[in-house]
This record gives structure tokens, sequence and C-alpha cells, in this order.
């Protein structure tokens, strides 16, 4: 029985050691601290916007990305692609 507790406890605390990582990141705030630089929100929703789909949206975040000196981690650039489309362009990928 106490090795069940153990090991419960055990996968409890690796699960929130993962939990923790992942959401170490905030896209929405490094969106408004580095990415409004040189444009603003409108850029995602104005009629004539470039990115039509869900490759072309990664592409583009990932070109933007590459003229900034913080350079994210790929697992990063994808919290900000889905931050992105989840609240401008809402493809279905
Ligand atoms: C150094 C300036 C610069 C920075 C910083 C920048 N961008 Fe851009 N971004 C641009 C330019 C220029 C365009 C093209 C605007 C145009 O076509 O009128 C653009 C366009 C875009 C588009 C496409 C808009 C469309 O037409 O659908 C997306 C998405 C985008 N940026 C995301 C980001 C993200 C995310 C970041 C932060 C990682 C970022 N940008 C940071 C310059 C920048």
């Amino acid at each position: 029985m106490k090795t069940i507790a153990m090991t419960m406890s055990t996968a409890l605390l690796a699960l929130s050691t993962t939990l923790a990582a992942a959401s170490d990141f905030d896209a929405a705030a490094y969106h408004d601290s580095n990415c409004m630089r040189c444009h603003d929100n409108s850029v995602y929703t104005r009629d004539n916007r470039r990115v039509r789909d869900h490759a072309m949206l990664e592409a583009q975040v990932a070109r933007c990305d590459a003229m900034l000196e913080t350079k994210l981690f790929p697992d990063d650039l994808a919290l900000l692609v889905d931050h992105l489309n989840r609240n401008f362009y809402k493809f279905t990928q």
C-alpha cells in the first residue's frame, strides 16, 4: 500500500513538473511585449491579410520571430502560433 502511495505521488510530482514547464511560456504576454514593435493586432484581421492557412501562419510567425533577438524555441513558437490562431485566424489545422 505504501509503495502505491509513493508511486502515485511520484507520478503526480512528475506531472506537475511537466505542466509547469509547458506553461512557463506566456504566449499572450510575449506577443504583446515583443511582436507589436512593428505592427499591432490589426494586421491579423485586416481584409487583405496575407496569411491564408495554418502552414502560412507558422511560416510567417517564424519569419517575424527571426527578426527579434529572442529567437524562440520551436515549442514556444508553436504556442505563439496557437495563440494567434485561437484569437485571430481560427484555421482548422
Ligand atoms: C521587425 C518588425 C517585426 C516584428 C518585430 C514582428 N513582425 Fe510580424 N510582420 C512584420 C511585417 C513588416 C509584416 C508584413 C506586414 C504587411 O504585409 O503589411 C508582418 C506580418 C505579420 C503577420 C501576417 C499578417 C497577415 O497579413 O496575415 C503575422 C501573423 C505576424 N507578422 C506575426 C508576428 C509575430 C507573432 C511577431 C512576434 C514574434 C511579429 N510578427 C513580430 C514585421 C514584424
